[in-house]
């Protein structure tokens, strides 16, 4: 690798994002799961790309094009998310890593081998749900990362909560969304944040998710100096 232009600042970094919702079987036919569109973790891995990082993109299952030079990785469930977090981190120093991804905090406990056929003796259904381990602690944890960047989302008190979860889970940056708004985050092309650091809280305008991954990997390089 050459030394970092002033085009390619990231250059010579390995940055490691996940995105998407994770997919949870419950049986061969089904599954549980959440609307993450994925595209916010894309842009973040573009733009990281774009100013000359190497990226592994940890993906879910989302109907985006995998970017181009950029390694990408296609798990389903949480498990496979983290296992896959692990061996990257295992193969290669990892400099930023960024938890785009909507994990599924709970698991099917029991995975069904077979197709799960209805009672006729009741009308009700239970399923036991089991704690995913939590991927982003994890990963500061097992110090797979240098610098750890999580989202939050939450539907009241954002910036509150974004601060406990930037405590708790031993976080460099955390980027607060609310996705109580219909208009950005989950599903949509826009996004407006608020990005929680120790010492730190910083609000972009409302942008196109492409413009603020941009955005934001700038603002992570800086604060990761
Ligand atoms: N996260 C993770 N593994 C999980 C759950 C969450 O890595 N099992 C990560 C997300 O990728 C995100 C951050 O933790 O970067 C916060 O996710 P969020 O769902 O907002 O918070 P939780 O800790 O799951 O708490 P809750 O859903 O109860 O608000
Ligand atoms: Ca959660």
């Amino acid at each position: 690798t050459s030394a970092p232009s002033e085009n390619t600042p990231l250059q010579g970094q390995h940055w490691m994002i996940t995105a998407g919702p994770t997919m949870e079987a419950i049986d061969p036919v089904r599954f549980i799961s959440n609307h993450s569109s994925g595209k916010m973790g894309y842009a973040l891995a573009n733009a990281a790309a774009k100013l000359g990082a190497k990226v592994t993109l940890i993906s879910g299952p989302v109907p985006l094009e995998a970017p181009k030079n950029i390694t990408t990785v296609k798990i389903l469930s949480a498990l496979d998310m983290l296992a896959a977090c692990r061996q990257i981190s295992h193969e290669n120093q990892v400099d930023v890593f960024i938890g785009a991804a909507a994990v599924a905090d709970f698991r099917i406990q029991d995975i069904a081998t077979q197709k799960m056929k209805k009672q006729s003796n009741t009308d009700e259904m239970q399923l036991n749900l089991i704690k995913n381990p939590d991927i982003i602690a994890t990963v500061v944890a097992e110090s797979m990362a240098k610098f750890v960047v999580g989202f939050a989302a939450e539907t009241q008190n954002v910036i509150a909560y974004a601060q406990d979860k930037l405590a708790k889970k031993g976080l460099d940056l955390i980027v607060a969304n609310d996705v109580s708004r219909k208009d950005i985050g989950f599903n949509q092309d826009q996004n407006e944040v608020t990005v929680v650091g120790k010492n730190t809280t910083w609000s972009p305008e409302k942008a196109d998710k492409t413009e603020l991954a941009s955005l934001l990997v700038q603002f992570i390089r800086q604060q990761n100096q």
